[in-house]
């Protein structure tokens, strides 16, 4: 089974299959597709397989007419037909991991995914889990999902591995191509021919790691590295506020050591799909041997009070203007969860219009790359614009998201008030009305 993939690797002869085509799995069929393998993408919406079939893109990250030639020249399609699993040699799995109500990991896409692939599956395939989740989801969920339902034998039949994804959207220097990939699988045949499969299509160094729970593992690592440093730095910015210190100073100067020091920046709380939610995955599988993330747990509860800190100081800000939160006019800058993408997945802006709004404020948005969100089965339109006039309508601007695209010159010079979260505008020339998180 290696040699005879080795083979078809080497003469692109491997028909690629991609298990959920969102911010992760699109990015991934248009490499493959690219890099020269036919390519079917695999989505339970069928919204998104019609727009991909049309050469539409919705991802930021792709270039439009990229995705279209790979459609037109037959390259690339997507189905919602999973029976055409068995057309394909190697299969990418990218559903979503989100969290249950009850904070706890909700697998069931992964599940569902895994259950429809071991019905078509066939002899001699490459399945890799790409999602991210906790150590031992491969091996302890997949695995017996994939042998029961197919009645194969993993090893024997089937090559199975973990392959977590760090596509950082709206990242210009590092894209799905050119980003390291850390690869474990079951067995060294596995591993061997499922990282071959990965350095036919990407640029950057494909490492390998002895099994899927090391490549599980080392995935939370970055992201609870990430979520608990912006634990900290949301804490040292509460604390050099009451102390009168400027933390973003104070950031800057720890930065001109060269050695031994990263920074990391304070915001309204954390977004997006990974960094708020992949801790919880380990807190909780952690639990399964009597072991407590203390570190995990008092950065979330820090990170996950900042919406409402920020409204406290809001509301701080207003005062000092001689106005209440209560009746307030507050135009928000941003509801994306990071900069310069269209995605508002757990962003803490949206968090932080709720407790504006449950305080009494009047509350309108303006994001350049968000003219609608959904929140709790209701639809929050923004301004189409922003001017002089239009800013000078509200007490008080609060920045939630740093876009390049805005310009602060203009918010500076017509605000009453701001309040800017990110320190977007520390280059406006004049500051008087300018108070940083
Ligand atoms: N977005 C990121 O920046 C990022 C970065 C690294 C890792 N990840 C991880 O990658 C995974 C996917 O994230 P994403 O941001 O691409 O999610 P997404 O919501 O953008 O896309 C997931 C897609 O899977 C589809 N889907 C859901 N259930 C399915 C099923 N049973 N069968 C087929 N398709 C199904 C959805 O319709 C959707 O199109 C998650 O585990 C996430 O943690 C995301």
């Amino acid at each position: 089974m290696k040699e005879t993939l080795l083979r078809k690797i080497r003469n692109k002869e491997i028909v690629v299959g991609v298990v959920g085509l969102g911010y992760v799995g699109l990015p991934l069929a248009v490499e493959k597709a690219k890099a020269g393998y036919r390519t079917m993408g695999f989505d339970i919406r069928q919204k998104k397989v019609e727009m991909v079939n049309s050469g539409q893109n919705y991802i930021g990250d792709i270039v439009d007419i990229e995705l279209n030639q790979l459609v037109e020249t037959g390259r690339l399609c997507a189905t919602d037909d999973f029976s055409r699993i068995a057309e394909t040699d190697f299969v990418a799995i990218c559903v979503p991991t989100p969290l249950d109500i009850h904070q706890q990991p909700d697998i069931s896409c992964v599940r569902d995914s895994a259950e429809k692939i071991a019905k078509y599956m066939k002899k001699g395939m490459m399945i890799v889990l790409e999602s991210t989740t906790y150590p031992g989801t491969t091996e302890e969920l997949l695995k017996p999902i994939l042998e029961e339902g197919s009645g194969f034998k993993c090893g024997d039949d089937f090559y199975l591995g973990f392959s977590p994804e760090r596509v950082d959207p709206g990242n210009r220097e590092f894209k799905t191509k050119n980003t390291p990939k850390v690869v474990g699988a079951i067995g060294d045949d596995a591993r061997e021919v499922i990282a071959a499969m990965y350095r036919s299509v990407l640029e950057g160094e494909v490492y390998e790691v002895s099994s899927p729970a090391i490549a599980e593992m080392e995935k939370i690592l970055e992201n609870t590295y990430r979520n608990i440093n912006i634990g900290l730095a949301n804490e040292m910015a509460i604390l050099c506020d009451r102390m009168g210190i400027n933390y973003w100073e104070v950031v800057e100067a720890a930065k001109s050591k060269p050695y031994g020091f990263q920074p990391f920046y304070p915001g309204p709380g954390l977004g997006g799909h990974c960094i708020p939610l992949d801790p919880y995955y380990l807190s909780w599988k952690a639990r399964e041997y009597g072991f407590h993330t203390s570190m995990i747990e008092s950065s979330m509860m820090v990170n996950d009070k900042m919406p409402e800190y920020c409204v406290d100081r809001a509301s701080r800000i207003l005062n000092h203007y001689g106005k209440s939160l209560n009746g307030s006019k507050v135009l928000i800058l941003g509801v994306a969860y990071k900069q310069d993408i269209d995605d508002y997945r757990e962003s803490p802006a949206i968090r932080v219009i709720e407790v504006l709004g449950r305080s009494g404020a009047k509350v309108d948005y303006f994001d350049p790359f968000i003219s609608v969100y959904h929140y709790k089965d209701k639809a929050k339109r923004g301004l189409e614009k922003i001017s002089k006039e239009i800013v000078s309508r509200y007490d008080l601007v609060m920045v939630t998201t740093a876009h390049t695209n805005v310009d602060y010159e203009m918010v500076q010079q017509s605000a009453k008030a701001i309040f800017d979260t990110k320190n977007v505008m520390k280059d406006v020339k004049h500051r008087d009305n300018i108070e940083v998180l």
